[in-house]
């Protein structure tokens, strides 16, 4: 390995590589050789790699220093008007700012109303099922992946049947910023103002009037507790982006792991009882989001290295779920894995608000795909998103056999 990698040309930003896969062996060498390493960027500056699992949860645990809000949540700058816009979203602030939105936003993801969507995801997912076998051959990705996710995401908000399409439609533009088959050339800037257009619309609609679903609890909430139009509009971006895409990403990367290792495959199908922990190895196998940024807000030390105030910091979440001074032979898809402390949802003060949800869906998903076909093929080549940042697929095509 270290004959051909060279930490003085290394690169694991450039989106083009993610092609083709994830470039586990670098980052294998970064956390062996450079474990917070200066990765030069071509709008001339850089940012520090934090590779290992350890330094990611010290930079998450410590807010104060490693900003969230100074310069937002992806390591290209942006222009000022979109910073702006992206601090309304609870990624992107910081305490105590941050804590007081997430403890509004939180009524919405109690164990309880979580718990309660289980009738409506099982019922949904055996659709999906249903359509996809009554077709026999479609793109796991958009047919059966995406479908599970938008449908929940879509009834916690109580969206317009009608809207639906679009909405998961507008997600995919913002997240594929650098992948030209999704709107690369477009500003990826103008989709999440179109959603945050039609958040606002259906929050202002909302205000003031009864309902159960989130919206109406977040914009109607009492004692002071209630969250603006505006607010909404900026959480409902990055709702739509992370609860959809995020957990799409979870099912297709988990199909080709599973296509890959029959035992395992074969181990679920018998017994699905093994999926709540096999749903951990899921996550650190697929790690949906690679990274999310922050920025240092004074001069600070890391993994040994020296840390600049406003020098962008990266943590890498798909290094640290591979680090082998964590898991024991990374490498290896282990449905029993366990302890899996992995990283993909985050750590500490952002740990992701739909953590519950989206293993619940995968539980559910995998449940109902096992008892609706007997067996699941490819048919031909597998697609990858161009991006360093969502871990995704855009084809998988698949022809299933109905039990
Ligand atoms: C497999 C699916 C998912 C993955 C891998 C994922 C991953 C993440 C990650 C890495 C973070 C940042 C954590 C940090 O900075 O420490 C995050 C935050 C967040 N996620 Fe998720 N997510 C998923 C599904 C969802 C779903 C289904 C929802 C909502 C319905 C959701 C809502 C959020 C929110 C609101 C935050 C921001 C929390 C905060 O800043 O306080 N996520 N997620």
């Amino acid at each position: 390995m270290s004959a051909t990698l060279d930490l003085a040309t290394l690169d694991v930003y450039d989106p083009e590589q993610y092609v083709a896969g994830v470039p586990h062996e670098k980052f294998a060498f970064l956390r062996a050789h450079d474990p917070v390493f200066w990765q030069r960027l071509p709008d001339g500056g850089g940012c520090w790699i934090v590779a290992k699992h350890a330094d990611v949860i010290a930079a998450s645990a410590d807010p104060a220093t490693f900003s969230a809000e100074r310069g937002g949540i992806v390591i290209e700058d942006m222009p000022p008007e979109r910073l702006a816009q992206m601090r309304g979203q609870l990624l992107a602030m910081d305490p105590p700012r941050h804590r007081d939105m997430r403890r509004k936003v939180l009524v919405g993801f109690t164990p309880g109303l979580v718990g309660r969507m289980e009738p409506f995801l099982r019922e949904r997912a055996r659709a999906v099922m249903d359509a996809a076998a009554a077709r026999g051959r479609v793109n796991f990705v958009y047919d059966m992946a995406a479908a599970l996710p938008l449908q929940v995401i879509c009834e916690i908000f109580g969206i317009p049947e009608a809207d639906r399409a679009w909405v998961v439609e507008a997600g995919d533009r913002v997240i594929g910023r650098d992948d030209p088959d999704l709107g690369a050339n477009e500003d990826s800037g103008e989709s999440s103002v179109k959603i945050g257009a039609y958040g606002f619309q259906l929050a202002s609609e909302r205000t003031a009037k009864g309902g159960d679903d989130l919206i109406s609890l977040l914009v109607n909430a009492p004692g002071g507790n209630a969250i603006s139009a505006v607010e909404f509009a900026n959480l409902f971006i990055q709702l739509i982006v992370a609860g959809n895409e995020t957990t799409r990403t979870l099912l297709t990367g988990t199909l080709l792991a599973l296509l890959e290792d029959p035992d395992a495959y074969r181990a679920l199908e018998a017994d699905p009882g093994l999926l709540p922990v096999a749903v951990e190895e899921m996550l650190r196998w697929t790690t949906p989001v690679h990274y999310f940024r922050r920025t240092a807000t004074r001069d600070a030390e890391l993994g040994g290295k020296k840390i600049r105030e406003g020098d962008r910091v990266v943590l890498h979440y798909t290094s640290a779920d591979f680090d082998e001074s964590v898991f024991a032979e990374p490498l290896r898809f282990d449905i029993r894995r366990d302890p899996n402390p992995h990283l993909a949802f985050g750590w500490g003060e952002h740990f992701c608000l739909g953590a519950k949800l989206a293993r619940m869906e995968a539980r559910i998903f995998w449940e109902e795909f096992f008892r609706s076909f007997a067996a699941v093929e490819l048919t031909g080549p597998v697609r990858r998103m161009r991006s360093n940042l969502n871990n995704s697929h855009k084809e998988i095509p698949v022809r299933l056999r109905p039990r």
